[in-house]
């Protein structure tokens, strides 16, 4: 399996360009199964997940075709199938999202359960309580949710006990075309759940509200097609600004949505960093000479500090000139990069959701691998500080959610480079 090498203490100075959000584009393409007619989306990131995705939706009968860089047009004019299967959805759980839009085409669906993963249970039962209130009938066996609605989906309420991203996901998309109205309170409001709701609304659907904790949505009959424009990914522009923070140098992020960020921004700068915001483009400096200050850092649904972000920056916290408290309140085990960080000579020490990063003068490289992407790379942000050569071994986890990640960090300095392995 390929690795990224790393040639670690090079300052980062110049641009990178952010791609469309992975977590939005996912949706999105679940979505589009949700209309007969053919639906073009730009700025579109290449990512192994996105494949992966294209492949389930093919085998549902979308055609899914790349254009260029970052176009991908998607056309389902028929369901061919109602089966997303066991291999499929375990390998990627935004695969379990083809499961309302499936029911709302044709009436019936086989989505297998996604099971757990590395940062945890992840569980989907809000989920299937908010299909159960569109009218669905839900029997689970074997490993598969059954679901039928064969006189069609109804509005329904829906209250969801606590927030969650791909549960609003999915009973947005759903009630998107079920009769009558439906309303999702304490619905999360993330900018991936705006993006899909701007997406269904251009194409005909009536959805008011999202980005707030109640979302009202009025059935419409079909979707039309059209051209869709990604959202740009907040959790990509947060990684790299993070990096510019912990390497030093004066990065500018451009086509990025700053305003997504409200909630790291000050905290980078508590780091030592001077943050320049202009719209759609982000300058991130700081002195490489010194080091950065610690803060302390809890992670919560959107607007707080994202949980896709907490691994980067505890990875900065771990050269900060004092001691910083981690606090991750989202998933129950995500703190598998602690260890391997350890490993470059980082004191991190994790007791259950909390942990405390007592800073270092600096990293030492080492052969180091994550079992997540987003604690993959944070072991590239170690890298990147580290004195001597730094192996992030498992690549596959980093190009399930980033792309051209060695292009974009050579491009303003690093010395990254990709190993192919045996
Ligand atoms: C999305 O996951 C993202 N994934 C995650 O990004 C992100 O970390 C997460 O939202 C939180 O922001 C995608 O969009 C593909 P949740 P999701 O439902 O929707 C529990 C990455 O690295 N829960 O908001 O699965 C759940 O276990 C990924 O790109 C239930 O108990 O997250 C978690 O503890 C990782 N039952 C909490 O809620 C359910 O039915 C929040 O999860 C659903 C969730």
């Amino acid at each position: 399996m390929d690795s990224i090498i790393i040639g670690g203490g090079k300052p980062l100075n110049g641009d990178i360009p952010i791609s469309g959000a992975k977590n939005s584009a996912l949706k999105l393409m679940a979505a589009a199964l949700l209309t007969d007619e053919k639906i073009t989306l730009t700025n579109m990131p290449r990512l192994r997940d996105t494949r992966f995705l294209a492949d389930l939706l093919g085998d549902l009968g979308m055609a899914v075709d790349e254009e260029g860089d970052n176009v991908t047009h998607l056309h389902a004019p028929h369901i061919t199938s109602t089966v997303a299967p066991y291999d499929r959805v375990r390998k990627m759980r935004a695969s379990f999202n083809v499961l309302g839009p499936l029911l709302a085409r044709a009436g019936k669906a086989e989505v297998s359960l996604p099971g757990g993963c590395a940062i945890g249970a992840r569980p989907v039962d809000l989920h299937l309580q908010a299909i159960s209130r569109f009218g669905a009938a839900i029997e689970l066996s074997a490993g598969y949710v059954h679901a039928f609605a064969p006189d069609g989906l109804r509005g329904g309420h829906v209250n969801f006990p606590f927030v969650s991203v791909g549960a609003t996901e999915h009973a947005m998309m759903t009630a998107a075309l079920a009769k009558g109205e439906s309303v999702l309170e304490n619905a999360a409001r993330e900018p991936e759940i705006v993006d899909l709701a701007d997406f269904l609304n251009s194409f005909g659907a009536k959805i008011e509200g999202a980005g707030t904790s109640t979302i009202r949505i009025e059935g419409v009959e079909r979707l039309s097609g059209g051209t869709y424009s990604v959202v740009p990914d907040r959790i990509e522009t947060g990684t790299f600004a993070i990096a510019a923070t912990a390497a030093g140098g004066k990065v500018r992020l451009t086509g990025v949505r700053e305003e997504h960020l409200h909630a790291l921004w000050p905290l980078l700068e508590a780091a030592g960093a001077e943050i320049g915001l202009n719209g759609d483009s982000v300058t991130i400096s700081r002195d490489p000479s010194s080091r950065p200050h610690s803060v302390d850092m809890a992670t919560q649904p959107y607007p707080g500090f994202p949980t896709d972000l907490q691994a980067q920056f505890m990875a900065l916290m771990t050269i900060a000139d004092g001691a910083s408290v981690i606090r991750e309140n989202i998933f129950e085990n995500r703190f598998m990069h602690a260890p391997e960080l350890n490993r470059m000579g980082a004191n991190i020490r994790v007791d259950g959701n909390e942990a405390v990063v007592r800073g270092v003068e600096s990293l030492v490289g080492a052969p180091v691998m994550a079992t997540d992407l987003r604690a993959s790379v944070s072991l590239v942000i170690a890298g990147l500080v580290a004195e001597g050569q730094t192996q992030v071994n498992r690549v596959y986890h980093l190009d399930r959610g980033f792309e051209r990640l060695e292009e974009k960090l050579g491009r303003v300095g690093a010395e990254v480079r990709r190993a192919p392995g045996e």
